[in-house]
């Protein structure tokens, strides 16, 4: 019997931490985003289900490539619940990137997801880092038809190291994943982080981060 609660206690400890982990589980079939509503809440409220219709559950045009005219040669399309009202509490959520021969997505994380990359095109390195303090860096050069993860909001990055055009498709656990590109949340903030503090984060002069940061 008492081993009958302790079980029950841990399935109950067990799934309850699930549920803190991602994004919340639905409590009804679908709860499609009301993406204009005036009602704050965590997500979106939800559309009257009486004029949900079909619509709110498709997104069309991933077959696209994405354009890769720009410095980094990269490009991602989102599926998130913002372009897919229908993914409002279903914590999933999808994109294709697309790298131009030579093009990176430079290092970034999404705080509140996991990823699974599904390469369907051309050849990428995919690459992430452990916390502190091992900072490992683990990575995998991966052909059409390999998939590889991305914990939880750890810092990764994408490059075409082929010839052609790399393209992945991507799954994320959450309906908003959320993007933070770490160049952009250090040296370009929209007021700069002190330039005397960087300058110690990266042991360089302040001239080097003066100009680091005049280029964000
Ligand atoms: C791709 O982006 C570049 C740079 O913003 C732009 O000049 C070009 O017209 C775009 N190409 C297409 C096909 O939209």
């Amino acid at each position: 019997m008492a081993s009958h609660f302790l079980s029950l206690g841990l399935i109950m400890l067990i799934t309850s931490s699930f549920s803190l982990a991602s994004d919340n589980s639905p409590l009804q079939d679908f709860c499609v985003a009301d993406l204009n509503g005036p009602v704050l809440v965590n997500g979106f409220a939800c559309k009257d289900p009486k004029l949900v219709n079909a619509d709110d559950f498709l997104f069309r045009g991933l077959h696209l490539a994405g354009n890769t005219s720009n410095p980094d040669g990269s490009q991602s399309t989102r599926v998130t619940v913002e372009h897919l009202p229908g993914l409002n509490t279903l914590g999933i959520s999808m994109a294709r990137l697309d790298i131009a021969p030579g093009g990176v997505n430079v290092p970034h994380t999404h705080p509140r997801a996991a990823e699974m990359v599904l390469v369907i095109e051309g050849s990428m390195q995919v690459g992430f880092v452990t916390s502190n303090p091992e900072n490992r860096l683990i990575s995998k050069v991966l052909q059409k038809g390999d998939v590889f993860i991305i914990p939880d909001g750890l810092v990764h990055f994408q490059r075409n190291v082929g010839h052609g055009n790399a393209v992945a498709i991507v799954a994320l656990s959450s309906q908003n994943p959320g993007l933070i590109t770490a160049t952009n949340a250090v040296f370009g903030a929209n007021q700069d982080i002190p330039n005397d503090l960087l300058a110690k984060a990266f042991q360089v002069d302040v001239k080097v981060v003066d100009q680091i940061q005049s280029n964000f």
